[in-house]
C-alpha cells in the first residue's frame, strides 16, 4: 500500500485526528518559511527583529520588518494544503488544528478550530494597556502609537524568550492528549513546545503522519511519513478518503 493510501486510512478510522502546521504549509502561498535554503531566518537574524528586547531597542527597525511580513501575508491566498485542512474539519475528521504560522491562511480557508500558538501578526497589541486590534494593512506610522495610552504598540505575536499565552498552550496540550492521530505539516519541529506535541500523541499510542518535502526533527517518530508539497500530498489524501467514504456509502 503506498503512503497516502496508509494516512488516508490511518485518518478515516480515527477517533481524533488533530493538526500541527506550521510554515511549510503556507510557502506554496509565497510566504517565506524560516529555516531552509531561503528561510528568513537565513538573511535575518531573529535576535535583531523576533525578541522582546530588539523591540526594545529599535522598535521602527522592528515595526519595518514585521510591515514588510504583514503585507506578505495580506496579498497571499490561501493554498490547497489550507483548503484539504479546512475540508477535514468540515466533514468531521478533524478535530482541531493547532499552527505556528501567524498567517491567517487557515481561516481564510474555512478551518474553526485554529490554535495559534505563536499569535497573530494582523493584530496589533498595547503592551501598555492591553489594548489590541486587528489590521487589514500594514500601520502607515512605524511604531504605531495605541489610539487610548499613546504607548508604542507590538506585533501579536510571540517573540523568542516569550511564553505562550496559558490558554492557548494549555488547549493545544489538551487536544493533543485527546488525539489517536496526528498530522504534522511543513515543520521543522525545532521551536519548542509545538515540536513536542507529536510526542505526547505517540506517547499516548496514537499514530504521528509527517508531510514536508524533507526529514525533520519529528520525523523518527512519524509512523507514516509522506515526502512532498503538503498543496500537493493533502488534496491527494483527501481524494483517497472521499473515494473510501464513497465506496462506504455504495
Ligand atoms: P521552519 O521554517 O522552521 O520549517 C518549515 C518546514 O516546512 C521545513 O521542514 C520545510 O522542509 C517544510 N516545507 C517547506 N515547504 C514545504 C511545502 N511546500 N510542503 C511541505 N513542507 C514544506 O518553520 P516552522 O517549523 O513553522 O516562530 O518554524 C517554527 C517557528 O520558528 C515559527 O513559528 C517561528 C520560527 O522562528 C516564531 O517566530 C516564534
Amino acid at each position: 500500500m503506498n503512503s497516502i493510501k496508509k494516512a488516508s486510512n490511518s485518518i478515516i478510522n480515527s477517533k481524533y485526528l488533530i493538526a500541527l502546521t506550521g510554515a511549510g504549509v503556507s510557502s506554496e502561498s509565497g510566504i517565506p518559511t524560516f529555516r531552509g535554503k531561503n528561510g528568513l531566518w537565513k538573511q535575518y537574524k531573529a535576535d535583531e527583529l523576533a525578541t522582546p528586547e530588539a523591540f526594545k531597542k529599535n522598535p521602527k527597525l522592528v515595526w519595518q520588518w514585521y510591515s514588510w511580513r504583514i503585507s506578505i501575508v495580506l496579498s497571499a491566498k490561501p493554498n490547497p494544503a489550507h483548503y484539504s485542512l479546512a475540508y477535514l474539519e468540515k466533514i468531521g475528521i478533524l478535530k482541531a488544528l493547532i499552527t505556528q504560522n501567524v498567517d491567517d491562511l487557515h481561516e481564510r480557508a474555512g478551518s474553526k478550530n485554529v490554535i495559534k500558538l505563536h499569535g497573530d501578526i494582523l493584530t496589533v497589541k498595547c503592551p501598555s494597556c492591553g489594548y489590541e486590534h486587528r489590521i487589514w494593512k500594514p500601520p502607515q506610522i512605524i511604531p504605531p502609537k495605541c489610539p487610548r495610552c499613546r504607548s508604542i504598540m507590538r506585533p501579536g505575536v510571540v517573540w523568542f524568550g516569550e511564553r505562550i499565552p496559558p490558554d492557548i498552550i494549555d488547549k493545544a496540550l489538551s487536544e493533543a492528549e485527546k488525539a489517536d492521530v496526528i498530522l504534522v505539516i511543513g515543520t521543522s519541529g525545532v521551536v519548542m513546545p509545538a515540536g513536542a506535541i507529536p510526542e505526547i500523541v505517540k506517547r499516548n499510542g496514537g499514530k504521528v503522519i509527517e508531510i514536508n518535502i524533507e526529514r525533520t526533527a519529528i520525523s523518527p517518530i512519524a509512523d507514516i511519513f509522506i515526502k512532498g508539497k503538503a498543496g500537493e500530498v493533502l488534496p491527494k489524501i483527501v481524494e483517497e478518503i472521499n473515494r473510501k467514504r464513497g465506496l462506504r456509502n455504495v
